[in-house]
């Protein structure tokens, strides 16, 4: 069968030829003089060599030029891999829109006619050398038109993000391992048992009861689990993914992203300016997080009391909350062993005398140096839901499903005091194949229905919102008030080998901006993880000899974000088409001045450290490059031994930061929040302050979509407390207490 253009098909082989050029253009495979013009980008021979001498120095002493040549040769699209990955994003993860949209551009750069408006060429775009190629690429990036600007920005993004995961030679180059190479062995983990259904009827729904289902395995659903069972009630846990043992873990890149992750591991605003990056795995967000584990802040506190009409989070009870998910997790400070980019910021910050602190770990009090917890954590250090909440839910007779996507909730005929009353979920289960994994053709599909009373949503910020319209439910705030702590990347460049992707990722915090106008919103500084294909697309593509050569830099390379407390918010909703989650979000520009000054204030630190090179991700900001103090380079100023942010070259470059702003930045989040918000009364919000939905008997959210606005800090904490202040109330309803001293039936 040949690939049509039809929308539910992949790409047909013209569009893919046009990708391809797109994509050979921006990871071009590069070679010294000699070579074809249409495949490769031959420089002058000077220019190669001292390229790939550069390239060799960051490799580093026992390279071999080989390597680096090899690293120059490559392009995109030099791996099937790239292919297979771009066609599976293009077949199973792009909205109906987004491809209609990319469909549409790649047919018209087919046409004379298309080539001509968009490219200035007649001849269609892989019939062009990759010279010529980049330039368009490039005329895009600085166009006046939004719309080409937006066209370079996600498809650079596209490309090169799926050329890191897929490249043959960076891993080798930059020295980064697949696997951790450090990491202690697995301790003992809990086997997890899933409820499996038996193919007896194919037409009728296999049917279950529980007192509660909740549905979602994350940092909401997995401690009200663990509350209600110990509640005594018949619990059932559900999530749409499966569950990976830490033998497992951590996962590749390339299939980490897919398999860990929401949407295959790229979620992108409608208006591509923000990348959103969410947990999908038994454990939820849990299982991918970084161990941050911060507590809810009192100014953040007060304005959900005062300014929602929620007592609660002003209450010793929310504190109550708040302390006993982070004892049953170990958090603490003691154990960190920073790596250089924490350091980095703890001792930058204290040079300028900024506010910063160690971030507590979730780690049981243990050390925890493992910078790939991103691509899921082979250690069981990590104090996540699959490694606490989960196995003690368990322990009090929680059951679960894993594969279980639920479609929606299902109420009774009849109302009561006007409310909905809840009967239960239903959805869709598939099994594993025979070999117990997801890949295989021979996986089952069943229909099943659990009766419930209670139905608790933990599907995410991204996910409950979306159940709750599925099911019929219609108070206009469902979906509304999206946050989303957007941030933006920050890059170091230091003279040694840092390796970055080793020790613990997130373990210290710069608050120095986090009350920038005085209302409890601005910006906090933070390390980020290390991951190539996240990292590395997040600064401007300037052509494909710089990335390269960027990308060779990473083991010498630490990450930052600054990241606002989002005052304005955005919303999602379902595809009309698809179903799936759309996101319409764009950064305000009060909160853009606030992540500006974050950029600035983490520059500064990086500065006074002594980094040699800075990278943001401002497109039209060149990187701040130190000059050399090496004799044989073309500038010899001497390095200062006390530098100072009022050193002239480094105060030039902070004002043309200032002066160009963050207006065309790309954005990325992990944190998303606030969808199914909880207030004081309908008109205002989702839910009550009970966790339950308006006009609904039994539904209740318990999750990151229940905050009332922005958390300021990274969420999950505040996540598991709000989700342990609603599963009490919900025991408490039920007729069962949960106690502070322990669990007594009434
Ligand atoms: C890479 C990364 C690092 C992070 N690091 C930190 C950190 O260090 N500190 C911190 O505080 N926060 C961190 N976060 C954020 C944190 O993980 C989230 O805020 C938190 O997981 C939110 O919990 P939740 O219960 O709202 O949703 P989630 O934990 O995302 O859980 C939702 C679950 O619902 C399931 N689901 C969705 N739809 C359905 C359906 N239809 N049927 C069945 N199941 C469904 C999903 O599969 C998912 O498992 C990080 C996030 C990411 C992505
Ligand atoms: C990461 O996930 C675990 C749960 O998996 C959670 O306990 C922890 O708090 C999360 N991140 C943080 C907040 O470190
Ligand atoms: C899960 O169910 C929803 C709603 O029925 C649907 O839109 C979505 O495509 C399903 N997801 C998967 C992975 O099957």
């Amino acid at each position: 069968m040949t690939a049509t253009a039809d929308n539910d098909a992949g790409l047909s082989p013209e569009q893919w030829g046009i990708l391809a050029a797109i994509a050979g253009a921006f990871v071009p495979s590069c070679t010294s003089l000699n070579g074809n013009r249409l495949l490769q980008n031959p420089l002058p021979p000077q220019v190669y060599d001292s390229l790939c001498q550069r390239i060799q120095q960051n490799v580093g002493q026992n390279d071999d030029q080989e390597l680096v040549a090899k690293f120059m040769a490559e392009s995109a699209t030099s791996q099937p891999a790239f292919q297979a990955a771009i066609t599976d994003l293009v077949k199973l993860y792009m909205p109906d829109e987004a491809k209609k949209g990319l469909f549409f551009i790649l047919k018209a750069l087919n046409t004379r006619a298309g080539s001509l408006v968009l490219t200035g060429y007649a001849t269609s775009l892989d019939c062009l050398p990759v010279a010529d190629r980049q330039q368009i690429l490039q005329s895009w990036a600085t166009s006046r038109l939004p719309f080409f600007r937006n066209l370079h920005k996600s498809l650079s993004a596209l490309v090169r993000s799926f050329w890191l995961r897929t490249s043959a030679n960076l891993r080798a180059v930059i020295d980064c391992p697949e696997r951790p190479v450090h990491n202690p062995p697995p301790k003992a983990f809990h086997p997890f048992e899933f409820i499996q259904f038996a193919s007896t009827s194919l037409s009728e729904p296999d049917v279950i009861e529980a007192d509660v289902v909740i549905v979602g395995s994350g940092c909401g659903g997995a401690v009200a689990a663990k509350t209600l069972a110990e509640a005594g009630l018949n619990v059932i846990v559900v999530d749409k993914s499966y569950y990976w043992t830490p033998q497992m873990l951590p996962l590749t890149e390339a299939s980490g992203l897919a398999s860990l992750f929401e949407n295959g591991g790229t979620i992108l605003s409608d208006d591509a300016s923000m990348t959103v990056v969410a947990g999908s795995a038994w454990g939820g967000g849990g299982t991918v997080n970084w161990s941050a584990s911060l507590q809810t802040q009192s100014f953040v506190r007060r304005e959900w009391s005062q300014k929602f009409g929620l007592p609660y989070f002003t209450t010793s009870a929310f504190q109550d909350d708040l302390d006993k998910v982070c004892e049953r997790m170990g958090v603490g400070t003691s154990a960190i062993e920073h790596n250089k980019g924490n350091r980095a910021l703890l001792e930058g910050a204290r040079k300028l005398g900024f506010t910063v602190k160690p971030v507590p770990q979730n780690t049981g009090g243990e050390a925890h140096n493992c910078g790939y917890c991103t691509l899921g954590c082979g250690s069981c250090g990590k104090k996540g839901p699959t490694e606490s909440w989960l196995p003690d839910a368990a322990k009090a007779g929680a059951r679960f499903i894993e594969g279980f996507n639920v479609s929606e909730v299902t109420f009774a005929d009849t109302k009561t005091g006007g409310n909905r009353i809840v009967t239960g979920v239903k959805g869709t289960w598939t099994s594993r194949d025979g070999n117990g994994k997801v890949a295989g053709s021979d996986r089952r599909i069943r229909q099943v229905i659990i009766k419930a009373p209670r139905v608790v949503a933990s599907m995410g910020t991204l996910g409950s919102p979306l159940l709750l319209k599925r099911s019929g439910l219609t108070n206009s705030h469902i979906g509304r008030h999206l946050h989303l702590h957007p941030a933006s990347i920050v890059g170091a460049v230091w003279d040694e080998d840092v390796r970055p992707w080793e020790g613990p990722i997130l373990t210290s915090v710069c608050t120095e901006f986090e009350n920038l106008d005085g209302e409890g919103y601005g910006a906090k500084l933070e390390a980020t993880a290390m991951i190539p294909s996240l990292f590395l697309t997040a600064f401007p593509w300037r052509d494909g000899l710089h990335f390269k050569e960027t990308a060779s830099k990473m083991k010498r390379m630490t990450g930052y974000i600054s990241l606002a407390r989002d005052r304005y918010g955005g919303r999602v909703f379902p595809d009309p088409i698809d179903g799936r989650c759309r996101i319409r979000y764009t950064t305000n520009k009060y909160d853009q001045r606030h992540i500006l000054e974050g950029i600035a204030g983490l520059s500064q630190m990086l500065y006074v450290e002594g980094a040699r090179e800075i990278h943001t991700s401002i497109p039209g900001l060149d990187p701040f490059v130190r000059p050399s103090d090496e004799p044989n380079s073309k500038i010899t100023v001497a390095r200062k031994e006390q530098p100072s942010i009022n050193d002239e070259e480094f105060k030039a470059w902070l004002a043309k930061m200032h002066h160009v702003g963050v207006g065309d930045t790309p954005f990325a989040s992990a944190h998303q929040m606030g969808t199914c918000r909880m207030g004081s009364d309908a008109s205002n919000s989702v839910i009550g302050p009970n966790g339950q939905v308006w006009g609904t008997k039994g539904l209740y959210v318990a999750d990151a979509s229940a905050f009332p606005s922005a958390s300021g800090v990274n969420p999950m904490i505040t996540t598991m407390a709000i989700s342990r202040g609603i599963a009490r109330g919900i025991a408490k309803d039920a007729g069962v207490n949960v106690g502070t001293a322990g669990l007594t039936k009434l």
